[in-house]
């Protein structure tokens, strides 16, 4: 059940800082506030309610996106802006308004693998259940990823089908597709389309094809905007049950010897080649 919480970084001191004597550490004298914001960042990391964003690129986007911020804390805030300035003036207010300014070594415990750009953030994840995509009408096709494994490729997944206008990417399985690794590989764009973990394969009104190195070749023109693509895991490929419900199986040409192509890379052919046909 997803919680309720509040926008901004509320609750979170313009600056937090360890007393002096404090060594990073959790039990290393940090006063109850800064405790509570690193067990907020750890709790949030498995929260199926909340999304962490790790790094600049990640909040900008979610910024855009109309994200809820709970919390977002910065080690360099002078950095912060200047990036800012330079990448993406128009998130720059928005993002020196919810940044609350931390030590590094507070920083650092905020994240297994701090961000290099200083910044991280947790902010309510957006919520989109299958039923709630059958009755939206999209005329893009809809990505769907059968068991896949690797967190990074399904966060390239979500970052190619936003930048092509895909209506959703759906994933089965075991990964959490808004997991902080995926949120990484995507660059935040999860709040640029619904992204969404579901048990079964079918989403009503939508035409299932097959992405797959053993199908007919692909040809510009072949992808119907009513399409929902399906891609297989990156060792096993597709299941056999899902090929034999297929409408089509279709198969992105290569040279002899390659066996096929990465997830993220077999999804962003085929979403261009729906994209740049019509
Ligand atoms: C790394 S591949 C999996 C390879 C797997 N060993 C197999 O034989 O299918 C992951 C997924 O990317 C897609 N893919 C990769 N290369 C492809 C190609 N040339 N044609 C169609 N789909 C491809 C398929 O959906 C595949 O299941």
């Amino acid at each position: 059940m997803p919680r309720a919480y509040a926008t901004g970084s509320e609750g979170l001191p313009k600056a937090i800082a360890p007393p002096p004597r404090g060594v990073p550490g959790r039990d290393a004298g940090y006063d109850s506030r800064v405790l509570a914001l690193i067990e907020r960042f750890r709790s949030a990391r498995n929260d199926p309610s909340r999304a962490v964003l790790e790094g600049f690129h990640a909040i900008k986007h979610a910024i855009r996106f109309s994200a809820e911020f709970e919390s977002v804390a910065t080690c360099d805030a002078s950095k912060l802006q200047a990036l800012a300035a330079q990448l993406a003036p128009d998130v720059a207010l928005a993002l020196s308004r919810l940044a609350a300014s931390v030590t590094s070594a507070v920083f650092d415990q905020l994240s297994p693998s701090p961000p290099e750009t200083g910044v991280i953030a947790i902010a309510k994840r957006r919520v989109t259940t299958l039923t709630g995509l059958s009755s939206a009408r999209s005329a893009a096709p809809m990505v769907l990823l059968e068991s896949p494994s690797h967190s990074g490729n399904i966060g390239a997944v979500v970052r190619v089908a936003a930048g092509a206008g895909a209506a959703a990417v759906i994933t089965t399985g075991t990964n959490d597709p808004w997991n902080p690794g995926a949120l990484r590989g995507s660059a935040g764009l999860h709040y640029a389309l619904p992204v969404l973990h579901a048990d079964t394969a079918d989403v009503a009104g939508r035409v299932l094809i097959a992405v797959d190195p053993g199908g007919d070749d692909l040809a510009p023109g072949m992808i119907p905007g009513n399409a929902l693509l399906a891609f297989g895991s990156e060792r096993s490929g597709l299941s056999a049950e899902l090929r034999a419900r297929a409408y089509a199986r279709l198969r992105i040409p290569m040279q002899p010897g390659v066996s096929s192509l990465n997830l993220a890379t077999a999804v962003a052919v085929a979403l261009y080649s729906w994209k740049l046909g019509q």
